[in-house]
């Protein structure tokens, strides 16, 4: 097991979160004025590895957690495959690849990767009971003044806070797949979260190149809500027979501009996180308009989950 820990978080257990500013043009690398100089990312799936990418790559000392050796192998020949192609694309030099490979060291132990670090972004399953454990350990070994964001699509931010002894130090960093293309990263308050902690990770996103935008936690934040009954309403057109999937995606994509359609973006996440997010909708709001599309939970129950597992709406080789 490899646990590595870097040295320019020294000192920071002591130190305070300040509200910086957000020029972020006039920073150096891998810092940010609020003090955040390390981060640890807990997960390196699709998003895991898509944040350990954007962080390193901003200049900032990465730990990436994951639960064997061999995951952690695969997210980071992913962050290497996805470096290479921008290398090729000359979007970034062979040194700046190597630099940002350079700061990304691995772990297998939440407990030792946060006992030094400043921010923690978990980016674990979407399972309640498996990240109150997991914010449990967090909250035990990392300093006072480190932050806990969680990377969840649904799951309310001011219910993970309540599993930690520091709730203003919790808050929502939601990035969007592919990370290291999309510029969003919704930035969710919680109940109890504080100013300083939002203006911090406001500054972090960024830092990373990002564009923050703040929300209030409520189910499916902005993205979700919005997102999800469009997916929803696009499936009850196929499942109606208004139209086929292609078409519908055609008429998004030809008509509205979108880069892909929604059925395509719907196998893109995983219908079965879409379903989840459906029901985080209706649960929370208790309103018949977030309802999933029975084709949906058809298609879910039959394991056709998207591109994960080669079929969705689509097809994939
Ligand atoms: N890492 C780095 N670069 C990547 C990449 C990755 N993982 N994936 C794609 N790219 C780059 C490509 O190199 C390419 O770069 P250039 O423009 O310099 O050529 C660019 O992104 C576009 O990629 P492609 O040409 O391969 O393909 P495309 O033009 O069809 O774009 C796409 C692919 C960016 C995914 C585009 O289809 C898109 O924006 N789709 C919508 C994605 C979306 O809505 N994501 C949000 C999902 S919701 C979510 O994540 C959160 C949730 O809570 C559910």
């Amino acid at each position: 097991m490899e646990s590595t820990k870097h040295s320019s978080a020294e000192g920071t257990n002591e130190h305070q979160l300040n509200a910086g500013t957000t020029d972020a043009g006039t920073r150096e690398p891998g810092t940010t004025d609020a003090g955040i100089q390390s981060i640890t990312v807990i997960g390196g799936g699709t998003m895991g590895n898509g944040i350990v990418h954007v962080a390193a790559m901003s200049g900032f000392p990465v730990t990436l957690v994951e639960t064997k050796q061999e995951y952690a192998d695969r997210a980071l020949l992913t962050i290497g495959k996805n470096l290479t192609r921008m290398v090729t694309k000359e979007k970034i030099s062979q040194e700046q690849m190597d630099q940002t490979l350079g700061r990304i060291h691995t772990s297998l132990s939440p407990a030792e990767a946060v006992a030094n670090t400043d921010l923690v972004i978990e980016a674990i399953p979407e399972q309640f009971e498996l990240k109150k454990s997991l914010f449990d350990v967090i909250d035990q070994h990392a300093p006072e003044h480190t932050i806990l964001a969680s990377n969840t699509s649904s799951i309310s931010i001011t219910k993970l806070a309540a599993c930690t002894r520091r709730p203003p130090k919790v808050i929502g960093m939601h990035f969007f797949n592919p990370v290291p293309v999309m510029k969003l990263v919704e930035v969710i308050r919680g109940l109890e979260t504080d100013d300083a902690v939002t203006q911090a990770v406001t500054e972090l996103a960024m830092q990373m190149g990002k564009v923050p935008v703040p929300a209030n936690d409520s189910p499916g934040f902005v993205s979700n809500r919005v997102l999800m009954p469009m997916i929803n309403e696009a499936i009850f057109t196929v499942y109606e027979g208004v139209a086929t999937a292609e078409d519908v995606d055609q008429v998004m994509k030809l008509g509205m501009a979108h880069p892909m359609g929604p059925l395509r973006l719907a196998d893109f996440i995983g219908l079965d996180v879409c379903l989840d997010i459906l029901h985080v909708l209706y649960d929370g709001f208790r309103d018949p308009k977030y309802r999933p599309c029975p084709l949906l939970v058809k298609m879910v129950d039959a394991g056709k989950l998207g591109n994960k597992t080669g079929e969705g709406f689509y097809k994939y080789g």
